[in-house]
C-alpha cells in the first residue's frame, strides 16, 4: 500500500498543481455516518417504522434486495475508538427511533432519546464535536402514509420537533421524483419541486425555532447540508456549454442555497421551468413559489453551508436524456458526462482534481462552509483493505480545499465521507465508501482499518501537507 510507509511522502503521485501548506489553526477534521446506513437494529428497543424500512422489504428496490435491518450493527457498537484523532463526528439521528410516529406528542420513544444522549456524551468526553444530521432520509413511515412525507405542507410542522436536511436534492428528485430512493414515488415534473419547496420552508421553520427558544441555552449552529457535485463544460469555449454548467449548478445545490442564502429560487430555474411548463400547456409553472413574506422568512436561515461533494461531471447542453440514465430531469436541458480518463476504482464516483465544488464563495456572501461529506467508494465485495485510489482520491480532494481557503473561501471543517463501509441506499452493500472496512456476512460485523485510516491520520496530524 501507498500508506505502508511511515514517512509518507507528500510529493509522490502528486498532480501538477499540488499545492504545500497546513489548514488555519482550529480547522476541524472528522469522518462522517448516517443512521439508516449505520445502525441497524431497525426493529429494536421500539423504534419505528421508517420508508427506509418499508422501501428496502420491497423485493427488487435495492442490490440484491439488501437492506440496512443489521447493516453495521452500529446501534450496538462504541464507534469512539475509532474517532480518536478526530475533532468531529457526523451522525444523524433516526426520527423513528425516537418519535415512533414521527409527532413528538403521540410517543417519545425513551430508550432511542438515550442511545443518541450516551453516544454524545461519548464524544464530548473525547473532545469530539458532534456534528448532528436531524433528516438522513429515513423519514417516519407513518408521516409517508398518512400525508404523503414530503409531498404535504403540513410536514413542515412534524419536522420542527428536529433540526435540519442531509441532501435535500436526493429526497425531493430520488424520493418523489425517480423513485429510486424511499418512499419510491414517480411523480415526474411536480414531485421533486414540490418535496424540495416544503423541505426548504421545513429547514427555516426549524432554524427558527432553534433560534427563538435553544440558541441562548446552547450556543449551537443550525445549518443544512446540500450536495455540491459540480459541473464543468464539456467545451470551455462553446458559450452554450458554459451556460449549461452553469444552469447543471443551479439546478443542484443552487435550488436550495438560493432561497436559503437570498430568499428565492435560481432565476435560471424560474425561467426555464417557468417556460416549459407554459410549452406543456400548463397556467402557472410547476416550480411552486414563495410569498414575499416566506422569502424574508427563509433568507438567512442558515449558520453555515455544509456541503457533500463526491465527483465533478462535464455538463454540454443538450434535451435529451444523459448518457447516464438521468432521463428524468429534462427541465434543465443538459446532458451530463463523466471523463474516461479519470481513474475509476469500480464505482459511478469518479474524481476530478481540477474542481472541488465549492459554490463560488460570493454568490452566497462567503459564508461558513463545512465539507459534510467527501469521499469515494469502491464496488469489492472480498476484503480490500489497500485502498490507494482512496488515498489519492482523499489527498488530491483535501488539498483543493487547502486551495479553497488560501483564496479565501470561508471553508472551516472536513468530514471524510464514510467512517464504515456502510448500506449505500440503493446499491445495498455493493459500493463501500468506509475508511474501515466491515465484513456484512459475519454477525458481529468487524471492522478493519483499510489503509487509507492512517493515511487520514496522517493528514490530521500534520494538519494538511508542509512541505
Ligand atoms: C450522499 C448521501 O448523503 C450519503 O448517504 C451517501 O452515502 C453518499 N451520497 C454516497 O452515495
Amino acid at each position: 500500500c501507498l500508506s505502508a510507509a511511515e514517512d509518507f511522502d507528500w510529493s509522490a503521485n502528486n498532480h501538477d498543481s499540488f499545492y504545500y501548506g497546513t489548514f488555519p489553526n482550529g480547522f476541524s477534521w472528522g469522518a462522517g455516518s448516517s443512521a439508516y446506513q449505520t445502525e441497524g437494529a431497525w426493529d429494536k428497543d421500539g423504534k419505528g417504522l421508517s420508508i427506509w424500512d418499508v422501501f428496502t422489504h420491497m423485493k427488487g428496490k435495492t442490490f440484491l434486495n439488501d437492506t440496512g435491518d443489521s447493516s453495521c450493527e452500529g446501534y450496538y457498537k462504541i464507534k469512539v475508538a475509532m474517532l480518536l484523532n478526530l475533532n468531529h463526528y457526523r451522525f444523524s439521528i433516526s426520527w423513528p427511533r425516537i418519535m415512533l410516529t414521527g409527532i413528538r406528542s403521540d410517543h417519545v420513544n425513551e430508550k432511542g432519546v438515550k442511545y443518541y444522549g450516551a453516544l454524545i456524551d461519548e464524544l464530548l468526553e473525547h473532545n469530539i464535536t458532534p456534528i448532528v444530521t436531524l433528516y438522513h432520509w429515513d423519514l417516519p413511515q407513518v408521516l409517508q402514509e398518512k400525508y404523503g412525507g414530503w409531498q404535504n405542507i403540513s410536514m413542515i410542522n412534524y419536522f420542527n420537533n428536529f433540526i435540519t436536511f442531509n441532501n435535500p436534492w436526493s429526497v425531493a428528485v430520488e424520493g418523489y421524483e425517480t423513485g429510486e430512493h424511499a418512499p419510491g414515488l414517480k411523480l415526474r415534473g411536480t414531485g421533486a419541486y414540490r418535496a424540495a419547496h416544503h423541505i426548504i420552508k421545513a429547514h427555516a421553520k426549524v432554524w427558527h425555532t432553534y433560534y427563538t427558544q435553544w440558541r441562548n441555552k446552547q450556543r449551537g449552529m443550525v445549518g443544512i447540508s446540500l450536495s455540491g457535485d459540480w459541473g464543468e463544460p464539456v467545451d470551455i469555449t462553446n458559450q452554450k456549454d458554459i451556460e449549461a454548467a452553469e444552469r447543471y449548478v443551479q439546478f443542484y445545490i443552487g435550488w436550495f442555497a438560493t432561497p436559503i442564502f437570498h430568499g428565492d429560487y435560481p432565476q435560471v430555474m424560474k425561467d426555464f421551468i417557468g417556460r416549459k411548463s407554459a410549452q406543456q400547456g400548463l397556467g402557472t409553472s410547476r416550480l411552486p413559489t414563495f410569498s414575499s413574506q416566506e422569502k424574508s422568512y427563509i433568507k438567512g436561515t442558515s449558520d453555515f453551508l455544509g456541503v457533500g461533494h463526491f465527483t465533478t461531471r462535464y455538463i454540454t447542453q443538450k434535451s435529451f436524456p444523459s448518457n447516464r440514465g438521468y432521463t428524468y430531469f429534462s427541465d434543465r436541458d443538459v446532458a451530463e458526462l463523466v471523463d474516461p480518463r479519470w481513474p475509476d476504482p469500480g464505482s459511478e464516483w469518479l474524481y476530478s482534481t481540477g474542481s472541488l465544488g465549492l459554490p463560488p464563495s460570493t454568490q452566497y456572501g462567503n459564508p461558513m462552509i463545512y465539507i459534510a461529506e467527501n469521499g469515494v467508494s469502491e464496488k469489492m465485495m472480498c476484503t480490500e483493505l489497500c485502498d490507494d485510489w482512496r488515498i489519492l482520491y482523499y489527498k488530491a480532494y483535501i488539498n483543493e480545499i487547502l486551495k479553497a481557503i488560501r483564496d479565501g473561501v470561508n471553508v472551516k471543517g472536513y468530514t471524510a465521507w464514510s467512517l464504515l463501509d456502510k448500506f449505500e441506499w440503493d446499491e445495498g452493500y455493493s459500493e463501500r465508501f468506509g475508511l474501515y472496512y466491515v465484513d456484512f456476512r459475519n454477525k458481529n460485523k468487524p471492522r478493519y482499518p483499510k489503509a487509507s485510516v492512517q493515511f487520514y491520520i496522517h493528514i490530521i496530524k500534520s494538519n494538511g501537507f508542509p512541505r
